[in-house]
This record gives structure tokens, sequence and C-alpha cells, in this order.
């Protein structure tokens, strides 16, 4: 049995330390049973967030981080900086990828370095509209997997380490989500390009992101080979985040 795994990603949001730790301590009470939930707030409120919500089961995790340990990179989080307080990051997201210029490259050396100082990995891929429509989601799907996560040390990168949030772009933030069969389809072809790099692809936890509500969350949950779901939007409102969480458990 995969490990089932639900994670808020708050994004810039909310806009003040308080509210991000009044949203924490309602998340905290969420009873997530056999499945791991977890949240991703701003960097800034990853410390006061961990610290509020004590010894809640919730994980903490950031939403990216840098692929060095510290230097001239203005702006950036290394990774041992959040060891000691999240359980992980997100890495590779489609935001990030678009506004900082990640490339498959860049995005396994963040894996690479959170993996090093201990924290889990959240690794996000997925494909444009534009590819969808030129025909290219298993191309670049496997891109994203060989370049992406074949470079990681696979000592490291274990199925209780690293999990794949498929992201179709187009889902993101959109209010139209993948169907469930198209999420099945797209983890799929995920699952059977990490086996051919020798992964043992059967076992890594595998995700659906991209408009995720209480109302279709239940689809996901069903859905073939889908293990869980990055949440955006919904995850900042609690009853909501609850209601996807329920529908995984
Ligand atoms: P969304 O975002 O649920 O708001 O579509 C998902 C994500 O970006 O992880």
């Amino acid at each position: 049995m995969r490990q089932r795994l639900v994670v808020g990603n708050w994004k810039m949001n909310p806009s003040t330390l308080e509210a991000a730790v009044d949203l924490a301590t309602r998340i905290a009470r969420i009873d997530g049973g056999p499945i791991d939930v977890g949240i991703a707030p701003p960097h800034v409120a990853l410390a006061r967030v961990r610290e509020a919500i004590g010894g809640s089961a919730v994980l903490v995790y950031a939403q990216d981080v840098h692929w060095e340990t510290e230097g001239a990179f203005t702006g950036q989080i290394a990774a041992p900086m959040i060891a000691g307080i999240a359980a992980g990051s997100i890495v590779g997201h489609s935001e990030v990828r678009r506004d900082q210029g990640d490339d498959d490259a860049r995005v396994a050396r963040k894996a690479a370095a959170a993996l090093a100082h201990g924290l889990r990995v959240i690794f996000c891929l997925g494909e444009s509209l534009a590819q969808r429509r030129a025909g290219e989601t298993d191309a670049v799907l496997r891109r994203q997997v060989r370049d992406g996560i074949g470079p990681l040390d696979r000592e490291r990168a274990t199925p209780s380490t690293l999990a794949i949030a498929y992201e179709p772009i187009w889902a993101i933030g959109t209010g139209e989500a993948a169907t469930a069969a198209q999420a099945t389809d797209a983890v799929a072809r995920i699952r059977d390009e990490l086996g051919r790099l020798g992964a043992a692809a059967g076992a890594f936890t595998v995700m659906y992101g991209g408009s995720v509500t209480g109302a279709n969350a239940a689809e996901f949950a069903a859905a073939e080979g889908v293990d869980g779901a990055l949440v955006g939007g919904a995850s900042l409102k609690p009853e909501e985040f609850a209601a996807i969480v329920a529908a995984f458990r």
C-alpha cells in the first residue's frame, strides 16, 4: 500500500503572519487518520506555523528550496535553513518554473539539496495546455521524470522521502480540473518512466494537483494510481481542505 498524502500549497497567502498561524491551527485539528496531511506556508511563516501547531501530525513543507546551501542568492532559502523546521519542500512547481526560470536540471538540483539535508520532497511536474494540445503530454512528462528525478541519488530518493505531484499547468488555479481518467493516464506514464529509471515505481506516492476542491476530491481519491492531492486555493479554507482530506482517508 502506498502512503496517501494531501498537502495544501498556500502559495503567497495569507497576507499576514497572524492569519497564517490561525489557518495552520485550524488545519492542525483535521484528523488525517492513516494518511499524511501537510501544509506549505510561505517561507516567512514556516517557523511560527511549526511552533503554533506543536505536536500535531500535520507536516510542514516549504514551497521551494535553493540548490546551494548558502551564498549570494538574494531572496532564496537554503535546505539547511529549513531542515530543523520543515519536514520537506515542494520543488518544481510550475509557478516557480515559470517565474524563476527553473528547468528540469535546476529542479533536480533543488530536490537533491533537500534530500541531502533530510527533507522530504514533493516533486511537481506537468504539461502546459499547448503541450497537451500538440500531443506532447507523454513526452513532456517522461522528460521531466528522466531529467528531474533521474539524477537523484537512489539511496536518498526513496518512496518515503520522494512524492511526485502531477500538476497539469492548465488545471492550476483555473477551476478546470483534469478528469480522473486524465490523471490516471498521466500518473501511469510517470510511473512507467520511473520504472525505466530502475526505481520501484509502484511504491512511490503520486498525487494529483490542479483545481482540486471539496466537490471533486472523491473522484481523484477513487482514481487508479492517484495517491493524494496537492491543493492550492481550496487549502486556504479549512472546512474544504478537511473535506478533501476526508475523501482520501
Ligand atoms: P489550485 O493549485 O488547487 O489552486 O489549482 C494547485 C497547485 O498549484 O498546487
